[in-house]
């Protein structure tokens, strides 16, 4: 197919580079947080704005497991927005997250995913670091024969990585830039629960994928707010009973209305006459489907409660899910306006047998980057995007289940997470 045809996934997007006149004339629609214009998924400005007033900003950003990071010695490294992020395992047993970049002149400090050291060095002039970012020594620093060297008013403490507050919860790490942020549980609120919830004992990573996404990292995120799409986009919810409109069902924002998660129970079917109505309307419930092979489908309740789909997000960047057996984190690392990479770790329990283990793997065919059902997400961000375009005006619609920040109510037929999102948002950025 020719790059600009718009079913192709992966032609080129727009630079987001738009003209004086075309920028000077848009404004956010009236309607406030029930709108989101397109062009705010394109723009370059935006995206260095929203680097400094969301991902530098106050807020939390999850940097990874600590189960990736279990030895004095082992380090991690990730990205919050673009900016390169160490995470550290120190001696004394403590966390620690730094930038990865070397105080004296902005040398990275590792291009590893992961490794174990005693100390974070640095090859470009030898500057070495502690574990906790502090600097312990700058080659030459007193000169030679006499000659060079660093002024005698040098003081190592005052040349240290930057670094960054680091908080867990059930074996999750965090990080802010800020001093400002609450406390992490607290800045969670009533959805720490839903994390609680599913991390119930010492995780085991399995493996990772990373997936880049042509599309906002702002369309990626809405995605895993969106209970409204959920079982209408994806076939193997509806046709095969995992999540249904009919079953019982739930979603808990926090009090502020920046975190989400929903939630499912599969086998509880209430049948409707409105539902039976509109189900037949919908190519993601399909009896005609059979599967070969339904082993995919088999999974066990785990945690004691009936729910099948639990989706977990938090401003501005993190996705926790149980789907079914399939457990998984997802970060949001920006590439640019028009690129994201959504970095998949999946994790069991350091006590699970083999069988779930192998049950895991399996459903990551299901619930991974790849998967039957979330491969279907990152398809139709990129085809919002395309569908973007370049666009100056036009903005979209918000207002399933109202036209307001109410986060109360159990319905998934609701928008009201992504309505509080964009809240947020324009809150952050000032817009
Ligand atoms: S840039 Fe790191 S030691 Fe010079
Ligand atoms: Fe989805």
């Amino acid at each position: 197919m020719p790059p600009s045809d718009p079913q192709t996934p992966h032609a080129p997007i727009s630079s987001g580079i738009t003209t004086p006149t075309a920028k000077s004339s848009r404004q956010w629609p009236s309607e406030g947080f029930t709108r989101a214009p397109y062009w705010v998924y394109q723009d370059e400005e935006i995206f260095l704005k929203e680097q400094e007033h969301i991902f530098r900003g106050a807020n939390w950003h999850y940097l990874g497991l600590e189960a990736e990071v279990k030895e004095p010695g082992n380090f991690k490294s990730t990205y919050i927005g673009e900016q390169s992020v160490i995470l550290t395992r120190a001696d004394d047993g403590s966390l620690n997250a730094m930038l990865n970049r070397c105080a004296h002149r902005g040398n990275m400090m590792t291009r590893e995913a992961f490794g174990s050291t005693k100390k974070l060095y640095c090859v470009y002039h030898a500057w070495s670091y502690t574990l906790k970012g502090d600097l312990s020594h700058a080659a030459f620093s007193q000169g030679l024969r006499g000659e060079g060297g660093l002024p005698k008013d040098f003081k190592h403490e005052d040349h240290g990585l930057q670094k960054l507050r680091v908080e867990t919860i059930c074996g999750l790490v965090f990080a802010t830039f800020s001093q400002e942020t609450p406390p992490l549980e607290e800045w969670l609120g009533e959805v720490a629960n839903g994390i609680r919830r599913v991390l119930k004992k010492p995780l085991k990573v399995l493996g990772y994928d990373t997936q880049r996404i042509h599309a906002n990292w702002k369309a990626y995120h809405e995605n895993p707010r969106d209970s409204y799409h959920a079982n209408i986009l994806h076939t193997f919810y509806g046709t095969f009973g995992l999540s249904r409109m009919s079953q019982e069902s739930g979603m808990i924002l926090d009090k502020n209305g920046r975190h989400v998660y929903f939630y499912t129970k599969a086998g509880t079917e209430k049948k409707s006459a409105d539902y039976e109505k509109t189900s037949t309307q919908l190519r993601s419930h399909n009896d005609g489907l059979k599967l070969e092979d339904p082993s995919i489908l088999k999974w066990s309740d785990e945690y004691g409660d009936g729910v099948s789909v639990q989706i977990l997000t938090t401003y501005p960047g993190f996705v926790l899910h149980q789907i079914a057996n399939s457990l998984a984190t997802r970060q949001i690392c920006t590439k640019g306006p028009g690129q994201t990479d959504l970095v998949w770790t999946y994790f069991g329990f350091e006590d699970d047998d083999e069988a779930l283990t192998e049950r895991r793997l399996v459903q990551t065919n299901l619930a991974g980057s790849a998967g039957m059902i979330s491969v279907e997400d990152a398809a139709v961000c990129e085809m919002m995007q395309h569908a973007f375009g370049d666009a100056q005006e036009g903005a979209s619609f918000i207002e399933m289940g109202g036209k307001d920040l109410d986060i109360s109510g159990s319905s998934k037929l609701s928008e009201r997470a992504i309505r509080n999102f964009w809240h947020h948002y324009k809150l952050d950025m000032k817009l």
